[in-house]
């Protein structure tokens, strides 16, 4: 069965850039996964088709009404209720959530169906945030102008894991963040670009050798760009082979320094 996503924007045309193109926008077409969107502006309740007003106790800027809101989500329910599902998960985008992970990331892909509901100004009526949301999503520690592109970002992420999108479905197996290593530098062709050859291994048709230069270009480059998270993979124990790898490594640095 594929994945239904349910999108609260106000602007719905924005996801075509996931639905429409590369990795994602095949998968949709091939109903590895579903999107559907809920415009809160079409259940607003005045004849300005106004979803948004200004905050109590004053400030700039304007908050999203819960009416709309709510009806979109009650809408959207009753959608997935008609097709067998009971239980969708409901993610509000915000700057004040959980960061997103890699490990979030491959929870949320274990879902049957995500409602993803999107802010816009200053935010949305937090009496909705306590009646619907189960869980708020920051994609980082920045503020962007609304919840769309953080949704993108979420829904491309996790549907790269999800049976059938991606040509191998070992790929994102092998991607940065899986067994908390960054991945191997990558090089195709030419042979020489710029004067600069690919390394000699990669060429050798050995595939232990190959196999063992890219783990330890991916402990050496985690160790150089994110320490942090080679300190949480040398919790976890390194073996003997990635032990003494990361230091030839770390020697190959010093000598080049
Ligand atoms: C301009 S922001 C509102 C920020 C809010 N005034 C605050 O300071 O927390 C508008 C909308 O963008 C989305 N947004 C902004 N930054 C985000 C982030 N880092 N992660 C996820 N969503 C974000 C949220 O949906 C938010 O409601």
């Amino acid at each position: 069965m594929s994945l239904e996503i349910d999108v609260v924007t106000l602007f719905p045309e924005m996801f075509d850039a996931v639905t429409k193109y590369g990795v994602t926008g095949r998968a949709e077409k091939n109903k590895v996964y579903q999107l559907n969107t809920w415009n809160p502006r079409d259940y607003a309740e005045d004849s300005r088709k106004s979803v948004d007003d200004s905050p109590y106790g004053g400030g700039q800027g304007m908050v999203l009404l819960a009416a709309p809101l709510e009806k979109a989500i009650v809408n959207a329910r009753a959608r997935l209720k008609s097709i067998g599902i009971d239980d969708a998960h409901v993610i509000y985008l915000s700057p004040q959530g959980k960061l997103l992970d890699h490990e979030k990331v491959l929870e949320l892909s274990g879902y049957g169906s995500l409602i993803l509901v999107c802010g816009r100004y200053e935010g949305v009526d937090e009496r909705f945030i306590t009646r619907y949301v189960d869980e708020e999503i920051s994609i980082g520690n920045y503020v962007i102008s609304g919840g769309e592109l953080a949704a993108m970002v979420l829904i491309d992420s996790i549907v790269r894991h999800l049976p059938g999108s991606l040509g191998d479905n070992n790929s994102a197996k092998e991607d940065t963040f899986s067994d908390l290593l960054l991945e191997f530098p990558q090089y195709t062709r030419p042979e020489i670009y710029n004067g600069e050859p690919v390394p000699s291994v990669l060429l050798s048709g050995n595939h232990a050798k190959i196999k063992r230069w890219r783990l330890q270009q991916s402990l050496g480059k985690t160790w150089l760009n994110r320490p942090d998270l080679l300190a949480q993979k040398c919790e976890e124990g390194l073996s003997k082979e990635e032990e003494l790898l990361l230091e030839e490594f770390k020697q190959q640095q010093d000598y080049k320094s």
